[in-house]
């Protein structure tokens, strides 16, 4: 480990100078500032955060990290500059304003960086490239300072998005934080583990939001995390909007709120059923299936039996029998929906 720490010396400071670089780009640019400033970021919050800026430049920051007597191989590596067919070489992130990622250790292995622009085609986020400091997958963004809030406050709050994390962060709440633009994943769950068992999933407010909350809950829930779901009922695409909009003592009162993940589960199955009906038990049941797949502890899966079983009035035996039975069709078919489609009456039926 420590040969490797030396081995990869040169790539973290590539990456600790980029974001001096980023840092010092945008203290004098007043878009920059303005785009910030109209997402609730001040100076002093841009400091704080060590938010900084990509120039709408073809190749400042290399110029600058070649000036540093860095090697060329690296930065490339690194994907904070790309080479194009003629040969020349230009900065891969330009005009965003740009988020440092750090690893466990305290060092930065990476940036996201949100495009200002209003109007264009651009991707409105870009992600560094994986490399050897930094796997998309693994690292989780907010964690700097080693989650030492996330330990002394005993819990995580898991959010989608890097403006989630940062305006959450500026509203007080310092564990927040977020998978990189992929889904979240047991790499990352693992990682967690090693400051806290108790998280927040603080998705976003749409369909595409509650579905990441399902597939993050399952993973969590292999490693035994004690879950909880924030449940929005304003009209707000997220929590960094929800914040700016309602204010910190309405998202206390949220937090409040938030549901474990079994009860969020069976709001969401039961949106369209009425379960007094044979066929919607049904189907409720198999789609729970998962769920009670996913147990570590085999003492919680039998309260959760009995949980289940006095709530849609099914012998905890047969919930037993039917969660026990061989694991074939998520195995073959991971999507439990399409399952119900192809064997039930869907509540959406045209008669
Ligand atoms: P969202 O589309 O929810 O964006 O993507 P957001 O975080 O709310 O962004 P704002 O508020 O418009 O600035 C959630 C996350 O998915 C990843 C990013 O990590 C983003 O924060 N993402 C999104 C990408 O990697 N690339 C994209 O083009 C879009
Ligand atoms: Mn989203
Ligand atoms: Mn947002
Ligand atoms: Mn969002
Ligand atoms: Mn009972």
């Amino acid at each position: 480990y420590e040969i490797n720490q030396d081995k990869y010396k040169e790539y973290y400071e590539i990456l600790s100078d980029a974001h001096e670089f980023f840092k010092n780009s945008i203290k004098n640019d007043e878009k920059a500032l303005k785009y910030m400033e109209e997402r609730g970021f001040l100076p002093k919050d841009i400091k704080k955060f060590e938010i900084g800026f990509s120039l709408n430049e073809r190749d400042e920051l290399f110029k600058y990290l070649i000036k540093k007597n860095f090697s060329e191989k690296k930065i490339l590596e690194l994907g904070l500059v790309k080479r194009n067919e003629s040969g020349a070489v230009y900065d891969t992130f330009r005009n965003r304003v740009m988020f440092p990622i750090y690893n466990p250790q305290n060092k930065i292995v990476g940036f996201g960086g949100r495009i200002i622009e209003k109007e264009t085609d651009l991707p409105k986020y870009l992600n560094s490239a994986d490399s050897v400091v930094f796997k998309k997958g693994k690292e989780l963004f907010g964690l700097k300072n080693r989650g030492e809030a996330i330990k002394r406050k005993g819990f995580a709050i898991l959010m989608e998005g890097y403006l989630d994390v940062l305006t959450v962060k500026r509203y007080g709440f310092e564990t927040a934080v977020a998978s990189l633009g992929t889904a979240f994943t047991e790499e990352q769950a693992s990682l967690l583990k090693r400051y806290t068992k108790n998280i927040i999933i603080a998705y976003d407010n749409d369909e595409a939001g509650k579905n990441a909350i399902i597939r993050a809950g399952y993973i969590l829930k292999k490693f035994d995390f004690e879950i909880k779901c924030l449940k929005i009922t304003e009209n707000v695409k997220d929590p960094d909007e929800f914040l700016r909009k309602y204010g910190k003592k309405k998202f206390v009162e949220t937090l409040k709120k938030s549901v474990d993940f079994y009860n969020f589960l069976f709001l969401e199955f039961t949106k369209n059923l009425n379960i007094e009906e044979i066929t919607s038990k049904r189907i409720l049941v198999k789609k729970f299936k998962p769920f009670f797949e996913t147990f570590e502890n085999e003492l919680d899966k039998e309260l959760y039996i009995q949980k289940l079983s006095h709530e849609i009035g099914i012998e905890e035996k047969y919930l037993r029998q039917e969660f026990e039975s061989e694991k074939s069709y998520t195995k073959k078919d991971k999507s439990n929906n399409n399952y119900i489609k192809k064997n039930s009456f869907d509540s959406k039926v045209q008669y």
